[in-house]
């Protein structure tokens, strides 16, 4: 089967890379990729917003998969797209994601905390502030105890959200999204929350409309700065799986959060095909939503999928199909650890085009070295080519081995101003059996 990948960061490094193992692929073009994807397939000029050109694209190279790396397609409605262009043409091309309803769980927060209520999903209690509304904002923050969490309603790249101890700062914040439009239409509406106490974790679920499996959980490093210090980033690293994350809240994820998201979405005409993050707060080994995300993370994919064994277009077929019961899903119980190299600056701006080298022995089976911000020239010489640069991944029998082995690859990935955090994984190391 020949597959077109959307993206260019990590995790669609992480994607390109298990998909061309896998023995169905016949040819893999990824748009527009990075110089980690050119490894595995071929990158091409396609922008996706253009999606009769993507349409185009597919029937000309026969394409039989689309996969979507990032929320973006999705929430524009792109596999709503191809599956009525698919209709109308009788050619057969599947998205591997799901439809724009199920990913306006990621597009709307007051969409997703509307679903949330309405199917006592544990989440943070909540109101929807527009103009309209936004004098009751007042006496509503008079019921929560600080600190404040705002977000912006729409998709703000990673920067809608806004905590804050400070009530005045709370409603100037609220004033600047919704009345001066600080995220543009993103941030007409705000979803003011409790703030939830506890530990962050994430749990990844791939969904074919019916069954679903587990892919397991991550904890993902969004500060710059070791001990969690300094400005949010797309995420320094990642540890998989989480070791507090046990059987006994696993079940109360899947019980509680997993079953009635899908029940409820199903129950709505809109079965939910593809992969499903959720982003939790485990208090007290009680987890409740802070997010929904509709895709994979970036940089959990990296500590995720080389943990999973099954064959990744075996996977996206039985996506497809409806038959994820029928799969053989396995994963690896060792340990992934994911360090991402950053450039200097990062995450404010940086210089791009400094000269890499990666002295890592890529030929051994449990380390794994995926690019994102990095381009090649025509001798195959590497370069710079953004913030997060290249995540390095070990995969090892116990966290701490592996947490220590992706330190010193993340130490060979070698270019001017190169910066990672050493601390990935220690705050777990307390949980550690
Ligand atoms: P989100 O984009 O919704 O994931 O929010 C970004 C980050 O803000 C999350 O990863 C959390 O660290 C934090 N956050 C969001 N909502 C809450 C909440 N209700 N309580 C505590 N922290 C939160
Ligand atoms: N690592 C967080 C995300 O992909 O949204």
């Amino acid at each position: 089967m020949n597959i077109l990948l959307l993206g260019s960061g990590g995790r669609e490094h992480a994607f390109a890379h298990f998909i061309s193992q896998s023995p169905n692929c016949t040819q893999l073009f990824i748009a527009p990729g990075n110089a980690g994807t050119a490894s595995c397939g071929q990158n091409i000029d396609l922008i996706w917003k253009d999606m009769d050109s993507v349409w185009d694209f597919c029937v000309s190279h026969h394409i039989g998969l689309v996969v979507p790396g990032n929320e973006d397609p999705l929430v524009a409605g792109i596999t709503d797209f191809i599956q009525q262009k698919s209709n109308q043409e009788s050619i057969d091309i599947k998205v591997a994601g799901p439809d724009k309803y199920c990913s306006t769980l990621e597009g709307s927060k007051d969409f997703a905390k509307m679903f949330m209520m309405q199917n006592k999903i544990p989440t943070a209690a909540y109101r929807t502030f527009t103009k309209e509304n936004i004098q009751e904002a007042s006496s509503f923050l008079d019921t929560l105890q600080p600190p404040y969490v705002l977000k912006a309603d729409g998709l703000a790249a990673g920067k809608g959200v806004i905590i804050t101890e400070d009530r005045q700062e709370a409603e100037e914040t609220l004033n600047e999204m919704i009345v001066d439009a600080k995220f543009g239409d993103a941030s007409s509406s705000v979803v003011i929350e409790e703030f939830l106490k506890g530990i962050e974790i994430s749990v990844f679920v791939v969904a074919d409309g019916e069954n679903y499996h587990i892919l397991g959980s991550a904890k993902d490093y969004k500060r710059i700065g070791e001990g969690d210090q300094g400005p949010n980033t797309g995420g320094m690293g990642a540890i998989s799986p989480v070791p507090f994350a046990d059987d006994v809240f696993m079940s109360k994820v899947e019980e509680r959060i997993i079953k009635p998201t899908l029940e409820g979405l199903a129950e709505k005409g809109h079965p939910y095909k593809g992969f499903l993050f959720l982003g939790l707060m485990n208090d007290q080994g009680e987890p409740k939503v802070i997010e929904y995300n509709v895709r994979m993370g970036d940089p959990e994919t990296e500590a995720i999928f080389p943990r999973l064994k099954t064959d990744m277009l075996e996977l996206f077929q039985a996506v497809s199909s409806g038959t994820l019961n029928k799969v053989n899903f396995e994963l690896d119980p060792r340990t992934a650890a994911t360090v991402f190299v950053v450039s200097e600056g990062y995450p404010g701006s940086v210089e791009k085009g400094k000269k890499m080298d990666v002295e890592i022995d890529q030929t051994t089976s449990n380390i794994f070295v995926f690019h994102a911000g990095v381009k090649a020239d025509d001798q195959g010489n590497l370069f710079t080519n953004g913030g997060r640069v290249t995540a390095v991944t070990v995969l090892e029998e116990s966290m701490i081995e592996a947490m220590k082995a992706a330190q010193l690859c993340a130490s060979a990935v070698k270019f001017e101003g190169a910066n990672y955090r050493k601390d990935i994984g220690q705050d777990l190391i307390k949980y550690e059996h």
